[in-house]
């Protein structure tokens, strides 16, 4: 799949298949402006790192032709500041950050380049990136399949899948590298509380592609674990830190002390620029605290007493001693981590 994020050139506008409908309705949410691209990542009409960074690469290129259509005087620092406000649409993901300044830098590369040349140069570069994450997505499903064994059961949380990516996906990505090795493997998807990614998203993915998927309770993890249905885990990444630390969504700690506690391996796929060398360790990783109401509410029902304060942290922090392999797209790095990226970025 790899439609949900789809330019359309007859009405210059960026199309998205609207992630909050699922699995109940496939609809399309339309952003013409930065304002739209802003909200559509805030809400998260688009969620999962990778597609938040192919989201913002197109939403550079509305910017420019936003501003064009304005003319104004200052077109360099409108534009910059609208670059900014995408930016910091979500703060954990480093992809989404590394996009605009992917934009940035190719400005920097065409200084003399008027702002109707940018917004042509920033939408094939957009292209670029969308076309490349994909690539990189089948090359991580080809090195990740490696990991897995004719018969496992593989549990997944949160979507790191073709929705979560430009297509097929980086977890997912391994899960489908393995079936198209004709390995029969089954897939325990947790239903990743509060927003469901794993419920609504993972299943529905592996329901069309025809790859057998069980929904899990977030806390039945331990119990899956000690009865022996998981063989391995698999998780996507929002941020790697420079020691192997690894952002992902919520609850994704937890699976991992788990996995060590019953000897499971534990795998995070990730593109390289997921890895974010500026980034030493997890302490410094900025976890985003999402609004109340997601944790408030299911639906339109409130499920919390009125006045009660909640917990609403999008994402935590695995250390990098309970991750077996990290899989990338140039093949998976081994602990010790701090070397082995570092090797990877000289
Ligand atoms: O809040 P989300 O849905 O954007 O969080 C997504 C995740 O945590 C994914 O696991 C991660 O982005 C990897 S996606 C390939």
């Amino acid at each position: 799949m790899t439609d949900h994020i789809k330019y359309s050139r007859e009405r210059d506008a960026l199309l998205l298949l609207d992630q909050r409908l699922l699995p109940a309705r496939e609809e399309g949410f339309e952003c013409r402006s930065v304002e739209d691209v802003v909200f559509a990542l805030k809400v998260m009409v688009v969620r999962g790192a990778p597609a938040i960074g192919v989201t913002a690469a197109f939403g550079c290129y509305l910017a420019a032709r936003r501003t064009l259509a304005e003319t104004p005087a200052d077109w360099r620092a409108v534009l910059s500041a609208r670059l900014e406000r995408i930016e910091a649409a979500r703060p954990t993901a480093v992809n989404l950050s590394w996009a605009v300044r992917e934009m940035r830098r190719v400005w920097d590369l065409n200084p003399d380049a008027g702002l109707e040349d940018l917004a042509g140069i920033w939408l094939a570069r957009a292209m670029d990136i969308q076309a490349a994450d994909i690539e990189m997505c089948r090359a991580m499903g080809r090195f990740g399949a490696a990991f897995i064994d004719h018969g496992d059961t593989v549990m997944t949380h949160c979507n790191a899948g073709a929705l979560a990516t430009a297509g097929y996906g980086t977890a997912l990505g391994v899960i489908r590298g393995a079936v198209e090795e004709g390995k029969k493997i089954r897939v325990i998807a947790n239903e990743t509380r509060p927003f469901l990614q794993g419920a609504r998203l993972t299943a529905w993915e592996l329901k069309r592609d025809g790859i057998p998927v069980t929904v899990a309770c977030d806390n039945a993890c331990a119990l899956l674990m000690h009865r022996g249905l998981v063989q391995k885990v698999v998780v996507g990444a929002d941020r790697i830190a420079a020691n192997g630390d690894t952002a992902n969504k919520i609850g994704t700690f937890g699976v991992a002390v788990l996995a060590e506690r019953f000897g499971v391996p534990f795998y995070v796929a990730a593109p390289v620029y997921t890895i974010d060398p500026e980034t030493r360790t997890g302490r410094d990783i900025p976890i985003e605290e999402r609004d109340p109401r997601e944790v408030t509410h299911v639906g339109e029902t409130r499920v919390v007493p009125d006045g009660v304060p909640v917990f609403n942290f999008a994402f935590d922090v695995t250390p990098a001693e309970l991750i077996t392999a990290i899989v990338t797209e140039k093949g998976a790095l081994t602990p010790p981590y701090e070397r082995s990226i570092a090797e990877l970025f000289k």
